[in-house]
């Protein structure tokens, strides 16, 4: 018997629809050396990986603001050789799905890696970051139509591996996106990554964050409606299972994303508070199901009810 909670999410099968959001929990090793059961979650989603080794941006790197965290890390990874030789083995070992979040600044980066995680066992689904907003390059294939279709089908060429894109919000209308994305061989849209924004020390007139532009990613619950919007609209768009995110902290939070038409959720700033913050989602949602709030997310799915969606 399936259990209430499994879901497919393009061709990965997950106990539960509760991952970890990438960039927020690292490969989750840590998690394990704290105790944190991943057993109880659907999976994990690595920190962006990268051809080359990347010490990220200047400090200060993460900023409070009255609503939500903005971050400018910048991709700071080992690069896909040293995450291979010191990472691979210890989260190929994880008791839950293992997706690795790649992360190119050219449509050759993207595919080389697609296909050295093709050809690497513990590795259950690659997540294209075709958003992050630090680094120049990778934002350009997430607001072009054309360019990201014709990257996500370079990918798509490189693998037989479940193919997830992370699309960026920082686009007038995320519809076309995610069609481009489908279009070129997507087997599920990840939405969203962080919005784009800046904080200000108005007295040393300087920006809080010490990327370049000044600029850093909004993150947070502060975010969650921006997200869910984009999920629900992105549900009427396309067939493709969605993984809904944005300032998910319980399950009432991940529940709104699924009855807006997300397959599976991943949870991000919260693991900054609580690493066990998705674990405590994950239960919350059996303990709904126990309480006959109801009895399979298939049957809750995109059942969201909006007199004229389309107006
Ligand atoms: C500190 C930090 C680092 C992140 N790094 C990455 C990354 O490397 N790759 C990526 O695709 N998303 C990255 N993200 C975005 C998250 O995976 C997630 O999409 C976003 O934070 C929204 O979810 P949340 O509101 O639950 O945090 C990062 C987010 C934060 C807060």
């Amino acid at each position: 018997m399936t259990s209430p909670l499994s879901v497919d999410v393009g061709g990965v099968r997950l106990r539960n629809p509760v991952l970890v959001a990438s960039g927020t929990f690292g490969a989750g090793l840590e998690a394990v050396e704290q105790g944190v059961d991943l057993a109880a979650i659907g999976g994990v989603v690595t920190k962006s990986v990268t051809t080359q080794p990347r010490a990220g941006n200047p400090p200060p790197r993460i900023c409070e603001t009255a609503s939500g965290m903005l971050n400018s890390i910048g991709i700071m990874n080992p690069g896909v050789d040293g995450f291979l030789a010191e990472i691979m083995p210890r989260f190929a070992a994880l008791p839950c799905a293992r997706v690795v979040n790649v992360a190119g600044e050219s449509a050759e980066d993207f595919e080389i890696l697609v296909g050295r995680f093709d050809a690497v066992d513990g590795c259950d689904a690659i997540e294209l970051n075709v958003s992050c907003p630090n680094v120049s390059g990778g934002l350009d294939f997430g607001i072009d139509v054309h360019l990201l279709e014709s990257l996500v089908r370079g990918c798509r060429a490189r693998t037989r591996k479940p193919l997830w894109v992370k699309l960026t919000p920082n686009v007038t209308d995320v519809v076309p996106l995610a069609r481009a994305a489908v279009a070129g061989g997507a087997d599920a849209l990840a939405l969203t990554n962080t919005f784009l924004g800046m904080a200000v020390d108005w007295r040393r007139r300087l920006p809080r964050l010490g990327s370049k532009t000044g600029a850093g990613g909004l993150s947070g619950p502060a975010i969650k409606p921006l997200a869910l919007h984009a999920v629900f609209k992105v549900a009427r768009a396309v067939d493709v299972p969605i993984v809904g995110i944005g300032g998910i902290r319980d399950a009432d939070d991940a529940m709104e994303f699924i009855v807006a038409g997300a397959t599976a959720v991943q949870v991000g700033t919260s693991n900054f508070t609580d690493p066990a913050a998705a674990v405590d989602v994950a239960d919350q949602l059996a303990a709904f199901v126990r309480e006959g709030l109801f009895a399979d997310l298939a049957s809750v799915r995109k059942t969201l009810v909006v007199p004229r969606p389309h107006a």
